[in-house]
């Protein structure tokens, strides 16, 4: 059993076994000052340092059972979880960027051949060690900046052969990596230049060859559709969809993020456990997502780098809709792996508080992933994946920003930086 012991300010996002937290509550982050927390592989008990001796007894333990760190001037919180990301690539498209800063739009870019499809033809030549490596990589360093949990993509690959293995390169990570790693099928993230011309073969290879494959091997979690102008209409993708959710998996989408096409309506509508981006949501969107209990994950390193509009996430949250932070880590449109940086581009950029984004990024991603039985506050029962900060408030992450404050990371109890 380890403790953590005089925690100056311990963050535990508790949400009373509630799966996400809304509105008015997204302000309650649960500190204790001067908290503690005793864990094995999960967590047995948090509270006051105070405490801690009675609670040492009461879980029958002996002082020798118990390895103390101290946790003095320092910041305790649960792991980031990163419910959206692309981190399993080949090859760099720093060009494109230098473009892009020059004012060529993304759009642009993609019609010619570009974005998506640069990284294609180099996850196509990439072997599935190459992919590994890429994404361990980006992983390692991801925990080394405090997240815990990583949803990765398919989707550079666009061919049966290319998904795969790129799919096989995310489930070695996550039989080896210390973070915990969500595998998320997203064949259809563009249309390869082969079907250029029939689309709709594309999707028929999708939903004939593709899913089955993924489902047959076990591959992924979820399934993940890019509905927007030039990439898939709420046709293809809503036909999509429905095979994936007869195959049992779960869908999200990317939806609203350089046009409104009716994607989030449509995730709505097919009850989708997220819509991700939305940059360009209605208020009728929004409600639809309401009453759906669709996760609203919003990724402001995207907004940031491609100089979109930042999503509403003010209306979005006094409206009650679940939101949740994440990177969008890719090579093209956000390449970054550290969420912090997401959290002040989201408190400066999307007029949230220090306090909704700390939730936002922990329990409410967690949720966009199904996982917050299990991960995304410190609570009684649920996983030890903890993250010491070396300031003495939650503040300093958003405050003191592009620096790392990670002073060590637990992944099930268990120290890893
Ligand atoms: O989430 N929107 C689509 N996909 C990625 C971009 C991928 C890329 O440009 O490589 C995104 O922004
Ligand atoms: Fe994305």
């Amino acid at each position: 059993m380890t403790l953590f012991s005089n925690i100056e300010c311990l963050v535990t996002v508790n949400a009373n076994g509630e799966l996400f937290k809304v509105g008015a509550a997204m302000q309650d982050l649960g500190v204790i000052n001067n908290g503690a927390i005793l864990f094995d592989e999960k967590i047995r008990w948090v509270g006051s340092n105070n405490d801690v001796d009675a609670a040492i007894v009461d879980l029958h333990l002996g002082n020798d059972d118990v390895e103390f760190v101290d946790c003095s001037g320092q910041t305790v919180m649960p792991g980031f979880v990163d419910s959206h990301t692309h981190m399993v690539f080949a090859g760099n498209r720093a060009d494109e960027f230098a473009r892009r800063l020059q004012g060529v739009p993304y759009t642009q870019i993609a019609a010619e051949g570009g974005g998506i499809l640069t990284t294609m033809n180099a996850v196509r030549e990439a072997s599935v060690q190459e992919l590994y490596d890429v994404a361990e990589a980006l992983a390692t360093s991801a925990l080394m900046h405090g997240t815990t949990t990583i949803e990765i993509k398919s989707g550079y690959g666009l061919s049966v052969e290319s998904e795969l293995a790129q799919l096989e390169a995310i489930e070695l990570l996550r039989e080896t990596h210390e973070a915990r790693i969500v595998p998320t099928f997203m064949g259809a993230h563009d249309v390869p230049p082969e079907f250029k011309h029939a689309p709709d073969e594309y999707v028929d290879l999708l939903i004939n060859e593709m899913l089955p494959k993924v489902a047959e091997h076990n591959l992924a979690v979820f399934v993940d559709v890019f509905t927007d102008a030039g990439f898939f209409t709420v046709e293809q993708s809503t036909r999509i969809l429905l095979a994936a959710k007869k195959l049992g998996f779960l869908v999200k989408v990317h939806a609203d993020e350089i046009s409104n096409i009716g994607a989030s309506a449509m995730a709505a509508e097919l009850g989708a456990v997220s819509a991700d981006h939305l940059e360009f949501t209605t208020e009728s969107d929004m409600d639809a997502m309401l009453t759906a209990g669709t996760v609203a994950t919003l990724l402001p390193g995207t907004a940031y780098t491609l100089r979109l509009p930042y999503p509403p996430a003010r209306k979005m949250i006094e409206k009650g809709l679940t939101v949740a932070l994440a990177t969008d880590c890719n090579p093209g449109s956000c390449f970054t792996e550290n969420m912090s940086t997401v959290l002040s581009l989201a408190c400066a950029n999307m007029h949230m508080s220090i306090e909704e984004s700390i939730v936002a990024a922990t329990l409410n991603g967690a949720h966009a992933l199904r996982m917050s039985n299990s991960v995304g506050s410190i609570e009684v029962g649920k996983l030890a994946d903890l993250v010491i900060y070396d300031v003495p408030s939650y503040s300093s992450l958003v405050y003191h920003f592009g620096v790392n404050h990670v002073w060590s990371v637990w992944v099930g109890g268990e120290e890893n930086v």
